[in-house]
């Protein structure tokens, strides 16, 4: 059989960490990476340093995407660059007739969601967004718990998330800072978690309500040494009195610390990118951030379900707080410790169980063992169905489309419009009706 040839947009740290190691190792059976596109060449130089197999495979910047299509002839992309940038690569895609994988968000707005879907009626190309959440064997097992009706119909969904504060400002250090870049942490991040919600519950959200703050971060935070623009942390004069960077790397060990910890990430030690395109460590407090760091929402949903919605981006430890309510019961998870790190010294990291109370009657818990791998273990079950196909036997729907990402983005944008025009957003009048009337008939 002959192997699907992948182009890749963005030699990200995602790309690289999530796809092109895979693509090389565990599928190489059956794909390969014909072409690699980004803005900075030092990324090229960097992949084929880090995957000696690339070593022959043809680079482009953007203005030359059609040339890497005629000379790569891939039937596929993979988008994982910059948010913002994911809409153009997706429509290129689509209107060439190509399969396209795109990390998360899938747009940084609605109207873009809405374009990728027209588009992709015109197209043979099929598009994938990479909700990799929904692959965790505990996400799995509750979408399988509320399949078997176990609290009846669902009336309503409590989610309070915690992103602690080595995770949290990694999103502030970075291009994810800016409304411009990344939609907002409700579309960057919290479309995850909407999401996650969607599935589980089948639904296709109706109207928004939220408030959103920055405490954490941005010049006026607690914790910032001096009101100062255009510091960053590897060569920051004001390092010793900043926490956020203390808590990771001591005086005299900063570069061993570092790679010990996210700051490797976060100074630019590990990852090499050209820094006058890109600058991994600008400083949280720097005032161009206009995104919030604190966002309490309201989703109502066409099948009558309620969501209350919050998430936090500087917490001592990260994790969830979920309870999904229905007619008949109620279950209960929490998670401790989240992405593949410990934030904070204590026990418990990494608790994995759904505790189960019907109306009337007895406790159940259910204890779930995470998968080997990223997120839960989510991230290599994904990549089984899209480089291997959908795996025939799971009984119902998880690898997600462009209608799970409009489902989601729709609500994080509506997050977003809704925090700065103090006003419900009603998602019927922000999606055109056709393209409302599939999302919602979906779950018909
Ligand atoms: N699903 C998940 O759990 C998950 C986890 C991490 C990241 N992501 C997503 O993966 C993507 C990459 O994130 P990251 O943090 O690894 O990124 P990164 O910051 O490591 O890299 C971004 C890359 O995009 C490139 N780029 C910028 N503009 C471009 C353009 N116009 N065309 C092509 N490339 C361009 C940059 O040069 C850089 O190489 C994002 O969309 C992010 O949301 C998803």
């Amino acid at each position: 059989m002959a192997k699907k040839r992948y182009a890749v947009c963005g030699v990200s740290g995602r790309a690289l960490g999530m796809f092109i190691s895979s693509i090389l190792k565990d599928f190489k059976d059956v794909s390969e990476v014909v072409g690699l596109l980004d803005i900075d060449t030092l990324r090229f130089e960097y992949a084929k340093e880090r995957f000696p197999e690339l070593k022959d495979v043809p680079c482009y910047l953007p203005q030359d995407f059609d040339k890497m299509l005629n000379e790569t002839k891939p039937d596929a992309l993979l988008v994982v660059c910059k948010d913002c940038n994911h809409v153009d690569y997706l429509l290129k895609g689509l209107e060439n007739d190509l399969d396209v994988i795109c990390e998360k968000p899938l747009c940084t707005n609605t109207e873009d969601v809405v374009k990728v879907i027209q588009a992709e009626k015109k197209s043979k190309g099929r598009v994938i967004a990479t909700f990799n959440y929904r692959y965790a064997p505990i996400h799995r097992k509750l979408r399988e718990m509320l399949i078997e009706k176990k609290v009846g119909r669902i009336t309503h969904v409590d989610l309070n998330w915690y992103i602690d504060i080595r995770h949290g400002a990694s999103y502030f250090n970075r291009w994810n800072r800016m409304r411009e870049n990344s939609g907002s942490l409700s579309i960057h991040k919290a479309s995850h978690h909407f999401d996650l919600v969607n599935w589980w519950i089948d639904g296709t959200p109706e109207t928004v309500h939220a408030f959103g703050a920055l405490n954490h971060y941005g010049p006026d935070a607690v914790f910032n040494p001096s009101k100062k623009d255009g510091r960053r942390c590897l060569i920051c004069k004001e390092k010793a009195n900043c926490p956020y960077v203390n808590r990771w790397v001591s005086r005299t060990n900063q570069q061993a610390a570092a790679t010990e910890t996210h700051m490797s990430e976060l100074l630019g030690v590990e990852r090499k990118y050209s820094h006058d395109l890109y600058v991994p460590d600008r400083c949280i407090f720097d005032s161009e951030i206009n995104i919030h760091d604190t966002l309490i929402a309201n989703v109502r949903y066409t099948n009558g379900v309620l969501l209350n919605y919050s998430a936090n981006f500087s917490t001592p430890w990260e994790g969830y707080r979920l309870a999904i309510n229905g007619t008949h019961g109620r279950i209960e998870c929490e998670e401790w410790g989240g992405v593949g790190h410990e934030s904070f010294p204590m026990p418990g990291t990494g608790k994995r169980s759904l505790d189960y109370y019907p109306i009337f009657g007895s406790k159940e818990t259910h204890w779930v063992q995470d998968g080997v791998g990223g997120h839960g273990g989510g991230d290599s079950v994904i990549k089984e169905d899209i480089f291997l196909g959908v795996d025939p036997a799971r009984k119902y729907k998880i690898l997600a489309d462009s209608h799970d990402a409009l489902r989601s983005i729709a609500i994080g944008d509506a997050v977003w419009n809704s925090i700065k025009g103090e006003k419900i957003i009603d998602l019927r009048k922000e999606i055109p009706e056709d393209i409302f009337g599939e999302i919602k008939a979906d779950f018909e």
